[in-house]
Protein backbone atom coordinates (compact mmCIF):
# COMPACT_ATOMS: atom_id res chain seq x y z
CA UNK A 1 0.00 0.00 0.00
CA UNK A 2 1.69 3.38 -1.32
CA UNK A 3 -0.61 5.60 1.29
CA UNK A 4 0.30 5.39 4.28
CA UNK A 5 -0.86 6.56 8.30
CA UNK A 6 -2.13 10.35 7.73
CA UNK A 7 -2.17 10.24 3.65
CA UNK A 8 -5.33 12.22 2.86
CA UNK A 9 -7.27 11.02 -0.50
CA UNK A 10 -8.91 13.80 -1.27
CA UNK A 11 -12.06 13.44 -3.32
CA UNK A 12 -14.55 15.32 -5.57
CA UNK A 13 -17.70 14.72 -8.19
CA UNK A 14 -20.39 16.75 -10.06
CA UNK A 15 -23.91 15.44 -10.31
CA UNK A 16 -22.73 12.69 -12.87
CA UNK A 17 -20.64 11.44 -10.40
CA UNK A 18 -22.33 11.37 -6.73
CA UNK A 19 -23.36 7.99 -6.58
CA UNK A 20 -19.73 6.49 -7.73
CA UNK A 21 -18.12 9.24 -5.55
CA UNK A 22 -20.11 7.84 -2.59
CA UNK A 23 -19.08 4.28 -3.23
CA UNK A 24 -15.55 4.98 -3.35
CA UNK A 25 -15.67 6.95 -0.28
CA UNK A 26 -17.51 3.94 1.44
CA UNK A 27 -15.10 1.12 0.29
CA UNK A 28 -11.94 3.99 1.46
CA UNK A 29 -13.21 4.31 4.76
CA UNK A 30 -13.85 0.53 5.48
CA UNK A 31 -9.70 0.29 4.04
CA UNK A 32 -9.09 2.87 7.00
CA UNK A 33 -7.99 5.64 4.11
CA UNK A 34 -8.76 9.25 5.31
CA UNK A 35 -10.95 10.78 2.65
CA UNK A 36 -11.35 14.37 1.98
CA UNK A 37 -14.47 15.05 0.15
CA UNK A 38 -14.96 18.24 -1.89
CA UNK A 39 -18.67 17.22 -2.68
CA UNK A 40 -20.83 17.88 -4.48
CA UNK A 41 -23.00 16.81 -1.57
CA UNK A 42 -26.18 15.98 -3.69
CA UNK A 43 -27.59 15.11 -7.12
CA UNK A 44 -27.92 18.98 -7.73
CA UNK A 45 -26.28 20.34 -11.06
CA UNK A 46 -23.25 21.71 -10.54
CA UNK A 47 -20.31 22.87 -12.58
CA UNK A 48 -17.58 20.48 -12.40
CA UNK A 49 -14.33 22.72 -12.71
CA UNK A 50 -15.37 24.07 -9.69
CA UNK A 51 -14.52 20.87 -7.86
CA UNK A 52 -12.16 20.25 -10.04
CA UNK A 53 -9.66 23.68 -8.54
CA UNK A 54 -10.91 22.76 -5.04
CA UNK A 55 -9.34 18.78 -5.48
CA UNK A 56 -6.38 19.65 -6.79
CA UNK A 57 -5.38 22.54 -5.01
CA UNK A 58 -5.61 20.05 -1.68
CA UNK A 59 -3.21 17.97 -4.01
CA UNK A 60 -1.06 20.86 -5.10
CA UNK A 61 -0.73 22.06 -1.34
CA UNK A 62 0.42 18.92 0.07
CA UNK A 63 -2.39 18.42 2.19
CA UNK A 64 -3.63 15.63 -0.04
CA UNK A 65 -1.57 12.82 -1.30
CA UNK A 66 -3.60 11.86 -4.08
CA UNK A 67 -7.20 12.98 -5.85
CA UNK A 68 -10.35 11.45 -7.45
CA UNK A 69 -12.47 13.30 -9.53
CA UNK A 70 -15.54 11.83 -10.78
CA UNK A 71 -18.21 13.09 -13.41
CA UNK A 72 -20.09 11.83 -15.95
CA UNK A 73 -17.32 10.90 -18.17
CA UNK A 74 -14.34 11.97 -16.22
CA UNK A 75 -13.26 13.38 -19.24
CA UNK A 76 -14.34 16.95 -18.31
CA UNK A 77 -12.99 16.30 -14.81
CA UNK A 78 -9.68 15.60 -16.16
CA UNK A 79 -9.68 18.61 -18.56
CA UNK A 80 -10.06 20.91 -15.91
CA UNK A 81 -7.46 19.24 -13.66
CA UNK A 82 -4.96 19.13 -15.85
CA UNK A 83 -4.86 22.93 -16.46
CA UNK A 84 -3.44 23.21 -12.82
CA UNK A 85 0.27 23.50 -12.55
CA UNK A 86 1.97 20.59 -10.77
CA UNK A 87 -1.48 18.16 -11.63
CA UNK A 88 -0.91 14.65 -13.69
CA UNK A 89 -4.76 13.33 -14.43
CA UNK A 90 -5.50 10.41 -16.12
CA UNK A 91 -8.97 9.51 -16.94
CA UNK A 92 -9.39 5.15 -16.22
CA UNK A 93 -11.80 2.79 -17.28
CA UNK A 94 -9.95 -0.28 -16.63
CA UNK A 95 -7.32 -1.76 -14.43
CA UNK A 96 -4.52 -1.68 -16.77
CA UNK A 97 -4.56 1.68 -17.16
CA UNK A 98 -4.95 2.34 -13.73
CA UNK A 99 -2.21 0.91 -12.51
CA UNK A 100 -0.06 2.08 -14.79
CA UNK A 101 -0.35 5.45 -14.85
CA UNK A 102 0.73 5.14 -11.32
CA UNK A 103 3.81 2.77 -12.35
CA UNK A 104 4.74 5.23 -15.53
CA UNK A 105 3.14 8.60 -15.36
CA UNK A 106 3.07 9.52 -11.58
CA UNK A 107 -0.66 10.41 -11.68
CA UNK A 108 -1.66 12.38 -8.99
CA UNK A 109 -5.74 12.78 -9.89
CA UNK A 110 -7.41 9.46 -11.45
CA UNK A 111 -10.60 10.88 -13.27
CA UNK A 112 -13.95 8.55 -13.86
CA UNK A 113 -17.29 8.79 -15.08
CA UNK A 114 -20.21 7.41 -12.95
CA UNK A 115 -22.06 7.04 -16.04
CA UNK A 116 -19.31 4.89 -17.77
CA UNK A 117 -18.30 2.23 -14.89
CA UNK A 118 -20.24 0.95 -12.00
CA UNK A 119 -19.11 0.73 -8.08
CA UNK A 120 -17.22 -2.21 -8.38
CA UNK A 121 -14.76 -1.16 -10.72
CA UNK A 122 -14.88 2.16 -9.38
CA UNK A 123 -13.49 1.02 -6.10
CA UNK A 124 -10.66 -1.53 -7.79
CA UNK A 125 -9.43 1.04 -10.19
CA UNK A 126 -9.07 3.02 -6.80
CA UNK A 127 -7.44 0.77 -4.57
CA UNK A 128 -4.62 0.62 -8.00
CA UNK A 129 -4.78 4.19 -7.44
CA UNK A 130 -3.13 4.16 -3.36
CA UNK A 131 -1.72 1.69 -4.03
CA UNK A 132 0.37 1.70 -6.71
CA UNK A 133 3.74 3.14 -5.88
CA UNK A 134 5.20 5.45 -9.15
CA UNK A 135 8.15 3.23 -10.69
CA UNK A 136 10.74 5.83 -11.11
CA UNK A 137 13.94 5.34 -13.27
CA UNK A 138 13.62 6.49 -16.88
CA UNK A 139 9.72 6.71 -15.95
CA UNK A 140 11.03 9.97 -13.41
CA UNK A 141 13.13 11.42 -16.84
CA UNK A 142 9.40 11.77 -19.29
CA UNK A 143 7.17 12.65 -16.27
CA UNK A 144 9.69 15.68 -16.05
CA UNK A 145 9.97 16.49 -19.39
CA UNK A 146 5.65 16.62 -19.00
CA UNK A 147 5.70 18.78 -16.23
CA UNK A 148 8.83 21.00 -17.99
CA UNK A 149 5.37 21.91 -20.63
CA UNK A 150 4.01 23.83 -18.23
CA UNK A 151 6.85 26.65 -18.57
CA UNK A 152 6.35 26.84 -22.02
C1 LIG B 1 -22.67 16.80 -16.77
O1 LIG B 1 -23.87 16.59 -17.40
C2 LIG B 1 -21.53 16.20 -17.58
O2 LIG B 1 -21.29 16.98 -18.68
C3 LIG B 1 -20.29 16.07 -16.72
O3 LIG B 1 -20.59 15.25 -15.64
C4 LIG B 1 -19.07 15.46 -17.35
O4 LIG B 1 -19.38 14.25 -17.96
C5 LIG B 1 -18.25 16.32 -18.18
O5 LIG B 1 -17.25 15.91 -18.75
Amino acid sequence: MDFKKGDILAIGCDHGGFELKNAIIAHMNERGIEVKDFGTFDGASVDYPEIALKVTASVTSGEAKRGILVCGTGIGMSMAANKVKGIRAAVCTEHFSAKYTRLHNDANIMCLGGRVIGPGVACELADLFVDTEFEGGRHQRRVDMVMAIEEK
